[in-house]
């Protein structure tokens, strides 16, 4: 019997980018001070039963006046990058009008903070705290938020960008879009019909489209930007390797990614969307789609799922029913299904041809157990993000330009509509104290950063 004379070691490429994730929304708190304006969060927080136990993200994790000591727990993990997002509503509290100057300062302080501890700091132009006043005006199912967002960003790309080279356009359109506006779900909580929906998708790809153009024009020589996607349904996971198990996966996935990554990545609305949307395809303007499809850097993507699949005779994709006795983390969608991460870097590439990657964000909300130590011995965590991360050295063993990993999240916060039930921090918030405290699943992150390799 031959002994495989290499054992894998999981080690990462040079200059792989180990960091965490954030958004302003979830952590901030400061919500009415120093002049920031309302966002459709904190509107939405103050209507009946839309978030878990009645919170709002007025406080959150307070970080507005916590950054330096959270900025010291990034780089005392060893994390060298570290993803946030810029909050709109505190750069410009009605959307379009006049810029706070408290705002940005708040940006100039956080971000020379990070430079300053050696963490490079990744900004998200929006995750989702569009200003009230804009939504007032008809919000992301208006044309006018697409440049009122093209005016931001350059108000914030203008004044950060001497020091900021990485830039989100936006985070999980997906999301903001098809809850916000379809479902109801999300802020602002709108119900409108496929059409409606459909036109405040196509603004919202425009307006990332128009920040990339931003970020090329204004941003320092060498500067990168992508947007930050989510798949809505999860990625197919071919449930067995076989040529027509993964053919049945691209055309699943193709048909539930074309409305955004066909015109961001192929300059058009494919036909497996417009067939589908019929009369409710959105009005497209002449230039709309060479605008959505100017060139990236890479694109981020938030992977936490994925659904497994087998092939019909047709050459469709079967779904598989999650398996009963499987674990997922503490919300229903966050089956744990490791191998997501390489099926969905690798359909990206194949299917719509994207070319370079970040992991923008994975982990897992766990219910946390405080031991009597004050411990937070999260083995759960760490084995969901471990075998994640072994996927993700597949994608780059096999050749995928994947550049980096950000943890989803530094800390326990206000997780949206679920508010402060769900924790998917690996560090934990004592909202009563505001104290954080380190769980075992930082200890071991930090050590996979430092070695650059799952250890
Ligand atoms: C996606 C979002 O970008 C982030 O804000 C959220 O907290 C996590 N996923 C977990 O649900």
């Amino acid at each position: 019997m031959t002994v495989p004379s290499q054992v894998p070691s999981y080690q990462f490429p040079d200059g792989f980018v180990w960091g965490v994730a954030t958004a302003s929304a979830q952590i901030e708190g400061a919500s009415t001070e120093d002049g920031k304006g309302e966002s459709v969060w904190d509107r939405f927080a103050t209507l009946p039963d839309k978030i878990k136990e009645g919170t709002n993200p007025s406080v959150a994790c307070d970080h507005y006046h916590r950054f330096a000591a959270d900025s010291d727990l990034i780089r005392d993990l060893s994390l060298g990058a570290y993803r946030l997002s810029v909050a709109w509503p505190r750069v410009v509290p009605d959307g379009d009008g006049a810029i706070n100057p408290k705002g940005l300062e708040f940006y100039d302080r956080l971000i020379d903070g990070l430079l300053d501890r050696g963490v490079t700091p990744w900004v998200t132009l929006f995750h989702w705290d569009l200003p009230q006043a804009l939504e007032d005006k008809g919000g992301w199912t208006s044309r006018a938020t697409v440049g009122a967002y093209a005016r931001y960003a350059e108000i914030v790309v203008k004044r950060l960008g001497d020091r900021v080279k990485h830039w989100f356009t936006m985070n999980e359109i997906p999301c903001f879009i098809g809850y916000g506006y379809g479902s109801g779900y999300f802020a602002p909580g709108r119900r409108e019909s496929a059409k409606v929906v459909n036109q405040a998708y196509h603004h919202a790809i425009l307006a990332h489209g128009e920040g990339v153009g931003v970020v090329r024009a204004f941003g320092q020589p060498g500067s990168q930007v992508g947007l930050v996607h989510n798949h809505l349904p999860p990625p197919p996971i071919p449930f067995i390797e076989t040529a027509e198990t993964i053919a049945a996966a691209k055309v699943e996935y193709e048909r539930t990614n074309s409305q955004l990554m066909g015109p961001i990545f192929q300059g058009k609305y494919g036909d497996v969307f417009l067939n589908a949307a019929g009369a409710d395809a959105p009005v497209v303007q002449t230039g709309d789609l060479e605008i959505i499809s100017r060139p990236t850097d890479f694109l981020g993507l938030n992977i936490y799922a994925g659904d497994f699949v087998r092939a019909r005779p047709d050459g469709s994709a079967e779904l598989l029913p999650f398996p009963k006795q499987y674990p997922h983390g503490d919300l229903p969608w966050l089956r744990v299904t490791p191998e997501v991460l390489y099926w969905g870097i690798r359909l990206a590439q194949e299917v719509f041809g994207v070319k370079a990657f970040h992991i923008t964000e994975n982990g897992a909300a766990f219910d946390d157990t405080v031991t009597a130590d004050g411990e937070i011995i999260d083995t759960d965590r760490r084995e969901y993000i471990r075998n994640h991360l072994i996927s993700v050295h597949r994608a780059i063993a096999e050749g995928y330009d994947v550049r980096g990993y950000f943890l989803w999240t530094l800390m326990d916060n206000w997780e949206w509509a679920e508010g402060f039930t769900k924790r998917f921090g690996i560090v934990r918030t004592d909202y009563e104290t505001q104290a954080r405290i380190p769980k075992l699943s930082a200890r071991w992150f930090s050590e996979v950063a430092r070695q650059n390799r799952v250890v």
